[in-house]
């Protein structure tokens, strides 16, 4: 099993729920404080031990480009800012919206045979344990040597929003998974555990990416993917420890801009 160093982060969502907020600017530029959303995904990456980011973006969404240009970073302020060493970042263009497993598609000549990391460029996260989120699946994908995804419970009115899964719970935080749907009504979902933005994923996925037809909304979903892989081979969810803040929404953005804000003392009065 070879170690994780690289992370695929898909950023080329068209922001709808967002808008007028992103008619003109991508929702991975929204700022959460003093720094857009997409920074904490690359620190989260960081954490995780990366050595190798690829940014999937599309239309609209030079900036993100621009915001990681290496003259935008002199060595004080990426350490003032969450970064040790400045990691190797590429880019690459989805021609068009075509779902995520179709983004994912686009990372296939990055990733080759080696097991990547998945972080979607709109979902930050924040733990208390020593180990960053995505530095837990990491953990946890070790320790099985099969593709895992983050899992998190997710309330009856939002579960239209997700992936969700069904599966066995096999020990305190791991479920063995037997099947996923996306996006379902509440009320054919299989459970309420719903796949909360981060994998790691092994180079096999490309096979079953490679056989999907179109699913919800006309999209190549990469949770029928990992549905079709759960049927074949040994396909792991994982509850993290920590809090997830998915900014496709405004009211999910503004939740995540007033805690982080009360979390950074530099912004507290005297
Ligand atoms: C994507 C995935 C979905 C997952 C969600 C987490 O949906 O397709 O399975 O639960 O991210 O945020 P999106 O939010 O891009 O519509």
């Amino acid at each position: 099993m070879g170690k994780i160093r690289k992370v695929v982060i898909p950023a080329a969502g068209l922001g709808t729920r967002l808008y007028p907020l992103t008619r003109g600017q991508p929702k991975e530029m929204l700022p959460i404080v003093d720094k857009p959303v997409i920074h904490y995904v690359v620190e989260e990456a960081v954490k995780a031990g990366i050595e190798e980011i690829l940014i999937i973006i599309g239309r609209g969404k030079e900036s993100v480009i621009n915001y990681f240009d290496s003259n935008n970073f002199d060595s004080n302020l990426d350490r003032e800012y969450g970064f040790d060493k400045f990691p190797e970042i590429f880019f690459v263009r989805q021609k068009e919206p075509k779902g995520l497993a179709d983004a994912i598609n686009c990372a296939r000549g990055f990733v080759g045979e080696e097991p990547f990391l998945v972080l979607l460029g709109d979902t930050i996260y924040t733990t208390q344990s020593k180990d960053a989120v995505a530095k837990q699946l990491v953990k946890a994908f070790e320790s099985k040597d099969a593709p895992i995804i983050a899992v998190e419970k997710i309330g009856q009115s939002e579960i239209k929003y997700y992936g969700i899964i069904d599966g066995k719970k096999v020990s305190d935080r791991l479920w063995l998974i037997k099947d996923a749907v996306e996006k379902p009504d509440p009320k054919d979902a299989p459970s309420n555990m719903g796949i909360a933005g981060a994998y790691v994923l092994t180079s096999d996925i490309f096979n079953y990416i490679d056989r999907l037809s179109k699913g919800k909304n006309g999209e190549y979903q990469l949770t029928d993917a990992l549905k079709a892989m759960a049927k074949e081979t040994e396909v792991y969810g994982y509850e993290f420890e920590g809090r997830r803040y998915d900014i496709g929404t405004k009211e999910r953005w503004i939740d995540a801009f007033i805690e982080f804000a009360k979390g950074d003392k530099k912004f507290h009065s005297k």
